[in-house]
C-alpha cells in the first residue's frame, strides 16, 4: 500500500454495472462501521451509516470539518426516507418528482433515525437521492442512510476522481475504510440545496439542478445571486463559507473578456510574476466536469497567481460561477488599473 494514500482498501468497480458482490461486502462494511468514499453524479462522497453514530463522528475527523457543519443523507428512493425525515411535504415531493434521482439536496425536519452527529445538532436534515449506479446499489446493500459530504479535506476542492480522494483523505482513513474507483463523476459539482423548512423555499447553494429549474417547479424560491458568510458567522450552511474549494495559489475571479485577462497576464508578467488563466470551455456544461480537476492542476503547476473567468451566469453556470468565487475566496477583478495591478501584485507575492 502506498503509504502516502495511506491503508484504505481501494475497490475498482465498473460505473454502470456494478459487481453485486462487491457491492454486497460494501453494504455490510459500511453497516460495521467503516467509511466508504463512493462516487456520486456530482462529486465523490465519504460515507457513514447513519445507524453508526462513531463512523458518523469519525467522516468530521478524516475531513478536518468543523462538528458545527451538517452532512447530507443519501438515500437510494424516496421511500427509504421513513424515520430520516420527519415529514415529506408537498413541495418536497414535487421537488424529488421532478429531480430525483439526481443532484438536488432536500433540507427538511429530522427524523428520529437520525442523530446529532449527523444534523450538527440542528433540528433539520439534508437529504439526497443520487443518480450514479454505484451510489444507488450501495445504498439498497447499507439498508441505512449513508451520511457522506464530498470526500476532501475541509475546505478545499473536491474530488471527482478516486485519485483524489486518496491524495486527499488516505493519510487519515483505516484499513477498514475503502476508496470505490468508478471513473470520473459525470456532473462535476456538488447538488443544489433546497431549504424547505424557512417561511419560503431557499436555495443554500447553487449545484447540478439549475436555480431556473428548480423556480419552475416551486414558483418562487429565496437565495442570492452570491450567499456568501463571513468564516466566523454561524452559517445557516457552512458551505456557504468563503474558505470553500480553495486551491493553494492565490486566484482572482475576472469579470471581463479575453482583452483584460490578456492585459492582465502580460502586466503581471511585466511585473516578473507568471500568472495563469484557468482554462475552462465558456458552455457552463461543458466546464462543470473540467472545473475540480483543473483548479487542482492549475493549483500543482505552482504559478504566482490563478485567473478564472466568470461564466454567463445562468443555469449551471451559476453554480460554477459560485465555486469560482470562493476558490478565488471573494476578490474579483473588473478592470487592468494600476491599483487593480499593484492589488494582483501583492497577492501574487503573498
Ligand atoms: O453533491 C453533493 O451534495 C455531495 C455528494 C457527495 O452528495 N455532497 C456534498 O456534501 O457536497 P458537503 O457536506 O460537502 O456539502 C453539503 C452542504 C454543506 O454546505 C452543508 O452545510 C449543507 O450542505 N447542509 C447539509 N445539511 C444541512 C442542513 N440540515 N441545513 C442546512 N445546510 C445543510
Ligand atoms: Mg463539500
Amino acid at each position: 500500500m502506498d503509504p502516502e494514500h495511506g491503508t484504505a482498501g481501494r475497490v475498482v468497480i465498473d460505473a454502470v454495472h456494478p459487481d453485486d458482490d462487491v457491492i454486497g461486502d460494501l453494504g455490510a462494511a459500511l453497516r460495521e462501521g467503516a467509511l466508504v468514499a463512493f462516487p456520486t453524479e456530482t462529486v465523490y462522497g465519504l460515507g457513514a451509516s447513519i445507524a453508526r453514530p462513531d463512523a458518523v463522528r469519525r467522516i468530521f475527523e478524516v475531513k478536518g470539518r468543523p462538528a458545527t457543519d451538517p452532512l447530507i443523507v443519501h438515500v437510494p428512493e424516496v421511500a427509504a426516507l421513513d424515520g430520516i425525515v420527519d415529514r415529506f411535504p408537498r413541495r418536497a415531493m414535487d421537488l424529488a418528482d421532478a429531480f430525483w434521482p439526481g443532484p438536488l439536496t432536500i433540507v427538511l425536519p429530522r427524523g428520529t433515525s437520525v442523530g446529532d452527529e449527523v444534523t450538527a445538532g440542528g433540528p433539520t436534515v439534508g437529504v439526497r437521492v443520487p443518480a450514479h449506479p454505484v451510489a444507488e446499489r450501495l445504498l439498497r446493500a447499507c439498508g441505512y442512510g449513508v451520511a457522506a459530504p464530498s470526500a476532501n479535506r475541509f475546505g478545499r476542492i473536491s474530488p471527482t476522481v478516486a485519485d483524489d480522494v486518496a491524495r486527499d483523505l488516505g493519510p487519515w482513513l483505516g484499513p477498514a475504510d475503502v476508496i470505490l474507483d468508478a471513473g470520473a463523476t459525470p456532473l462535476g459539482i456538488e447538488s443544489t440545496v433546497v431549504d424547505l423548512t424557512a417561511g419560503r423555499p431557499t436555495i443554500l447553494r447553487h449545484g447540478g439542478v439549475p436555480l431556473e429549474d428548480v423556480v419552475a417547479v416551486l414558483g418562487e424560491v429565496d437565495g442570492m445571486e452570491r450567499r456568501v458568510v463571513d468564516d466566523e458567522d454561524r452559517a445557516a450552511s457552512p458551505g456557504t463559507s468563503l474558505r470553500h474549494y480553495a486551491p493553494d495559489t492565490p486566484m482572482v475571479l475576472v469579470e471581463g473578456d479575453r482583452v483584460l485577462v490578456d492585459r492582465l497576464i502580460d502586466g503581471l508578467r511585466e511585473r516578473g510574476l507568471g500568472a495563469e488563466l484557468l482554462d475552462l470551455p465558456a458552455s457552463a456544461v461543458d466546464a462543470a466536469p473540467l472545473l475540480y480537476r483543473r483548479l487542482r492542476s492549475a493549483d500543482s503547476r505552482g504559478s504566482d497567481l490563478l485567473l478564472a473567468v466568470v461564466l454567463s451566469p445562468e443555469g449551471l453556470g451559476r453554480g460554477v460561477n459560485d465555486r469560482l468565487f470562493r476558490a478565488a475566496h471573494g476578490r474579483v477583478v473588473i478592470d487592468s488599473s494600476p491599483t487593480t495591478m499593484g492589488r494582483l501584485d501583492s497577492l501574487a507575492r503573498g
